[in-house]
């Protein structure tokens, strides 16, 4: 017998997690350095697809990263916009890891990363439709089914107005949570640059999202491209993502957030400024002590 899909009543009460802090993506380079700096990193994402299909090397940085620090395990190929449903062998990799590293939620994308059995290697954007809200909400049904901890989604950056739109992107976010009971993965970065990119002021979304339901925020740099902004994450946030970071922060209860640093690592030290950073403002606004 199978078990009936946990319906958004049932999903477990986000206001009930932990908070946990600040912290980094967890990026092989700066692995040593982390070490000397346990008490300027609150907790690590990891990213889920590197430790699906273990070797005993990447096993033993796994438990290595595990015993020093709170994991949160952030996925990236999932595919919870993916039509023809998940992929089971994945999903079951990824349940086995949520439940060895036991983190009180897990992540993914709202996006595509698969169409008609071809890996596309990216994350794309799933148009703002009621359809793309029905392929989603099934994806989430079935993968809550499988793992018991909190889902929090993220919201992406898109280069292009989305054919087939019925909804603004707040409007759509809102609705996909109150539809699943999901939480909220606000990276702060991916909507400062739709918002620049795309012309809307980013605290019209905040007025659309349910705030309640943001548990953790990434943040980062992004770049200008061909009078594009990219989200590269591959430069220190701007005045104007650290003023978006505050707003969300002021606003929502965010339980941890975390700098999703890509590319162009800079020394690790540089990081924690940011880090360091981040956390006064929690502070400030009373989400963490
Ligand atoms: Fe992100």
């Amino acid at each position: 017998m199978t078990t009936p899909p946990l319906t958004a009543e049932a999903q477990p009460i986000l206001a009930q997690l932990p908070a946990l802090g600040v912290g980094l993506g967890f990026r092989p380079p700066f692995r040593a350095g982390l070490f000397l700096a346990r008490d300027r990193v609150d907790f690590l994402e990891i990213t889920a697809d590197h430790y699906l299909e273990t070797s005993p090397e990447k096993e033993r940085e796994l438990a290595l990263l595990a015993d020093h620090f709170r994991l949160i395990p952030h996925g990236l190929n999932l595919s919870l916009g993916s039509a023809e449903g998940l992929d089971p062998d994945y999903l079951g990799k990824f349940a086995a890891l949520v439940a060895r590293l036991n983190p009180p939620w897990w992540s993914e994308h709202v996006a595509f990363t698969r169409a008609g059995g071809v890996e596309i290697g990216h994350l794309a954007p799933v148009p703002f439709s009621t359809e793309a809200l029905d392929v989603l909400a099934a994806n989430i049904a079935e993968a809550t089914r499988q793992i018991d901890v909190p889902l929090i989604v993220e919201n992406i950056t898109y280069t292009i107005p989305l054919p087939g739109r019925e909804m603004g992107e707040g409007a759509f976010l809102a609705e996909l949570t109150r539809r699943t009971g999901c939480g909220l993965l606000l990276d702060v970065t991916n909507l400062y640059t739709n918002a620049v990119n795309h012309g809307f002021d980013p605290s019209e979304v905040l007025d659309q999202l349910p705030l309640d339901r943001v548990v953790q925020l990434h943040f980062a740099g992004g770049e200008w491209h061909d009078g594009e902004l990219i989200d590269s994450h591959a430069r220190p946030a701007p005045p104007e993502v650290w003023a978006l970071l505050e707003e969300v922060v002021g606003r929502a209860p965010v339980k941890g957030i975390i700098l999703e640093r890509d590319d162009d690592l800079p020394p690790l030290g540089e990081l924690l400024d940011e880090v360091d950073r981040a956390r006064s403002i929690m502070k400030a606004h009373g989400r963490w002590a």
